[in-house]
């Protein structure tokens, strides 16, 4: 089955012998590349809503794998089962992702790593994870189509982070890859074109992206 270049690098990350839970596993085509790729891999494809579910379902019939993925319908961490240690979320609002984790914190708090995607607020969980006592274990810009997304992989354990460190992730600063510039061009593009839409009344507003607007410039 034909997976796209994000799913394929969240799929990458995920440690040999891993047992995943992926909510909101849609399709489940990262679920069938996880276990396909790695005998060891067992994952729990989940999901709030029955017809991804179903589609999950014929995905993983279609490659007769129905022994190595199990279904489970439900929000976010309920589906979580005692053998999982590892938790992904990807194609989702970064806030959206946090209510998920804060819905069920015990839970959030018994994992050993989280792979997540979240297309946006990704400063807003960096800073959610590590108040909870989870560090950036890795980062990756990975460009899909037309898009460049953020993969931010989270391990159990404290690490201090500056304002830097959460605004542009600790690990693509230290990288600083090929898509680096190219993804906070289009930042700085985008925060240019707001700063010039917002009302000058709206003053705190324009202030942090004023902020926002020097740092990426000083980066670049
Ligand atoms: C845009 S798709 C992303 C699919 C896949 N994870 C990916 O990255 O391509 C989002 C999926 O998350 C599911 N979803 C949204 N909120 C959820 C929640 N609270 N718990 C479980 N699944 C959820 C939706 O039903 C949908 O199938």
């Amino acid at each position: 089955m034909k997976i796209n270049n994000r799913l394929k690098q969240i799929g990458d990350l995920v440690e040999a012998n891993s047992f995943c839970l992926d909510v909101g596993c849609d399709h489940a085509l990262l679920d069938i590349y996880l276990v396909k790729k790695n005998k060891n891999i067992k994952a729990i494809a989940s999901d709030i809503a029955e017809g991804p579910l179903n589609s999950a379902k014929e995905n993983i019939k279609r490659e007769k794998l129905e022994d190595k993925i199990e279904l489970r319908l439900g929000n976010g961490l309920d589906t979580y089962s005692n053998e999982v240690d590892t938790v992904i979320i990807s194609g989702m609002g970064g806030r959206n992702i946090i209510g998920i984790l804060k819905n069920n914190l015990k839970i959030t708090k018994k994992i050993n790593t989280f792979i997540l995607s979240p297309n946006n607020y990704q400063e807003d969980l960096k800073r959610f994870l590590t108040k909870n006592s989870f560090y950036i274990d890795d980062e990756l810009l990975v460009k899909d189509s037309k898009f460049i997304y953020q993969i931010l992989v989270f391990k159990k354990g404290k690490k201090k982070y500056s304002k830097k460190d959460y605004f542009f992730g600790p690990k693509l600063l230290e990288k600083k890859g090929l898509l680096f510039k190219e993804y906070y061009t289009k930042e700085l593009k985008s925060r240019e074109i707001l700063m010039n839409l917002l009302p000058k009344n709206f003053r705190l507003k324009r202030y942090k992206i004023k902020k926002e607007i020097e740092l990426i410039k000083e980066e670049l």
